[in-house]
């Protein structure tokens, strides 16, 4: 029997509840598929600072060096949110992401049909809105040297090299080759050198792929462009930071921020892990929604684990699911069904059998 090791980092506030509800769902596909997954787990973020005192420890990088894909749930949280900058949770990431090579974050914004009334925008606006936010995860200014603060300044470093802007682009290409064949580069070139760097090279790049169409946009006019007229974009590239903005205004689109799944790719390793936080008011109630860790899950089966048929299962599940009218507090309205996290993840269970004989 074929059998993956799965590294998974619960982490803090909602992440546990949320990574259970999702490891249920991936059992099933388990059983489905005839496939074994081995889970190990580990502690970061907060939990791991109370701990051990750090936030990801060299074992637990060591431990997702060993597996196949990496699931992750959510760090951080008011606690330690005093602590200095380089002990806080979501150094843990920041560490995985560096540690793992992990360069490239996949935030695909689709709206669900069922959904489509719960965005703040106009219904018009967003009904059919399906978006790839491809982040450059491991560079830009999250990473860049030099950097520090003292008591009277406080600076950091946006820094790209050449292969990094490279990389990321033909990620950006390639994912539009199989999708509708527009790249949107949003950068901000009218100010920033290393925009224009960005830009140079992103051009660069795309002389490799004539059938897709490349456009530049600002990111100041991105932003404003994602609201008005979300639909206008296909596969948005840009830089850590600014694709970290806009990809959670992008979220916003999609009603929910509980709805947002992503993957980080790099050469050798992956990670999935939901775009929302440790979301800690709500956490240890069951409230939270656990469509973003499941769908985490999807994309892992898809794009790492070649179980794309069990991905894309899960994906119609869920989407009838709201189709039924099921919701988690956050996207409840009178007239929905009102369902805690473990309930949300039994009926994409119940779902998904259905819907993969359907398909088998
Ligand atoms: C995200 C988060 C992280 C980021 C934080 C928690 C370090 O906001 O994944 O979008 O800024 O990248
Ligand atoms: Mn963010």
């Amino acid at each position: 029997m074929e059998s993956y090791k799965i590294a998974v980092l619960p982490g803090d506030g909602i992440g546990p509840e949320v990574m259970q509800a999702a490891l249920k769902v991936l059992d099933t596909v388990g059983e489905i598929e005839n496939v074994r997954f081995d889970y190990e787990y580990a502690q970061v973020g907060g939990c791991a600072i109370d701990e051990t005192g750090a936030p990801l420890s060299k074992e637990t990088l060591q431990m997702c060096q060993r597996s196949d894909a990496v699931l992750l749930g959510a760090v951080g949280g008011p606690k330690w949110e005093s602590l200095p900058q380089d002990q806080k949770p979501e150094q843990a990431l920041l560490k995985l992401r560096g540690g793992l090579g992990l360069y490239s974050n996949l935030r695909p914004t689709v709206v669900f049909p069922a959904l489509a009334d719960a965005s703040s925008l106009r219904e018009e606006i967003v009904s059919g809105v399906d978006v790839m936010v491809v982040r450059e995860l491991t560079g830009g200014i999250y990473f860049g040297t030099p950097k520090g603060a003292d008591k009277n300044k406080g600076w950091n470093t946006m820094v790209y090299e050449r292969h990094e802007v490279e990389r990321i682009a033909h990620v950006a290409f390639d994912l539009a080759q199989k999708r509708n064949g527009r790249v949107c580069s949003v950068d901000k070139a009218n100010v920033l050198d290393v925009s224009q760097f960005w830009r140079d090279i992103v051009v660069e790049v795309h002389k490799d792929y004539p059938d897709v169409e490349l456009e530049h946009m600002y990111v100041d006019n991105a932003a404003m462009q994602l609201v008005r007229t979300p639909k206008q974009f296909d596969v948005i590239v840009t830089s850590n930071m600014f694709g970290d903005i806009l990809s959670d205004i992008a979220s916003m689109v999609t009603g929910s921020l509980g709805m947002l799944p992503s993957a980080s790719l790099g050469e050798k390793y992956a990670l999935y892990e939901p775009v929302h936080g440790s979301a800690p008011d709500i956490a240890g109630q069951g409230k939270a929604n656990p469509l973003a860790m499941i769908m985490s899950v999807s994309m892992m089966l898809s794009y790492t684990l070649d179980l794309p048929k069990a991905g894309a299962a899960i994906q119609t599940a869920v989407s009838e699911v709201l189709e039924e009218g099921y919701r988690t507090g956050e996207l409840y309205r009178q007239g929905d069904k009102l369902v805690n996290t473990d309930e949300m993840s039994d009926l994409v269970i119940k779902k998904m059998a259905e819907v993969r004989e359907n398909i088998a």
